[in-house]
């Protein structure tokens, strides 16, 4: 369809374009390995990556994997500052394939549910919700109180996926590194990008 002249009082909507980038948010849960695996593959695909890491996110990759945000950015297309609520992921009228929150911390989760858009991350989650967009969360904590599952409720209902960083026993994987390509190659399997990073159940099995 052709566009209308700019001036034509006519509203130029974004179109989803297959160039749309997925956006990726490293808040301060547990579990940076999985950002970081998951930042990797994508970087192998040709699909555009944007990253925003938080304050939080940054102190607990630094823990858990000694790196610096800076040490992500060679895997993204682009990389925003969680402070800039300005940025082109902040608004419904740029299109994005989705965008994940891995680790995604119960400070971050816990204002998601409740509406606030105070970072560049929870404002991109709540256009995520409201424009029906893809939003996968992956909180990592245990036990969980009533207020962290009441959270995971809430978002769910408003449509994000809620994956827990919980390991799958049954497939009997043999390492931390098995359980990270593991968790990152789920949160992939729910983008709808093909990767290898784990065997599904009886695998081998030809389907009947
Ligand atoms: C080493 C370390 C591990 C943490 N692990 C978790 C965790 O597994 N889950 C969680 O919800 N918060 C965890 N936190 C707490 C969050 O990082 C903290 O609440 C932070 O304020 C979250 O900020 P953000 O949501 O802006 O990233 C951890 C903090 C540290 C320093």
């Amino acid at each position: 369809m052709k566009s209308p002249p700019v001036g034509s009082g006519a509203i130029l909507m974004s179109t989803p374009s297959p160039d749309r980038p997925v956006l990726v948010g490293v808040t301060g849960g547990s579990g940076g390995p999985i950002a970081v695996k998951l930042l990797k593959t994508l970087a192998e695909t040709d699909i555009p990556v944007a990253l925003v890491v938080s304050d939080g996110g940054a102190a607990v990759l630094r823990e858990e994997c000694g790196l610096y945000p800076k040490d992500l950015e060679q895997y993204a297309d682009v990389t925003y500052d969680d402070g800039d609520s300005a940025a082109k992921v902040a608004s419904g009228s740029s299109s994005t394939r989705g965008m994940v929150i891995v680790p995604c911390s119960g400070n971050t989760l816990a204002k998601i549910a409740h509406g606030f858009a105070d970072t560049l991350i929870t404002r991109s989650a709540q256009v995520h919700l409201k424009e029906r967009r893809p939003l996968i969360l992956v909180p990592r904590e245990t036990p969980l109180s009533t207020i962290m599952i009441r959270n995971m409720s809430a978002v769910a209902e408003a449509g994000a996926l809620v994956m827990m960083a919980a390991p799958p026993y049954y497939l009997k994987v043999q390492s931390v590194d098995g359980l990270v390509a593991y968790l990152a190659g789920k949160v992939l399997d729910h983008l709808g990008v093909p990767h290898n990073l784990y065997r599904g159940w009886k695998s081998d099995e030809a389907v009947a």
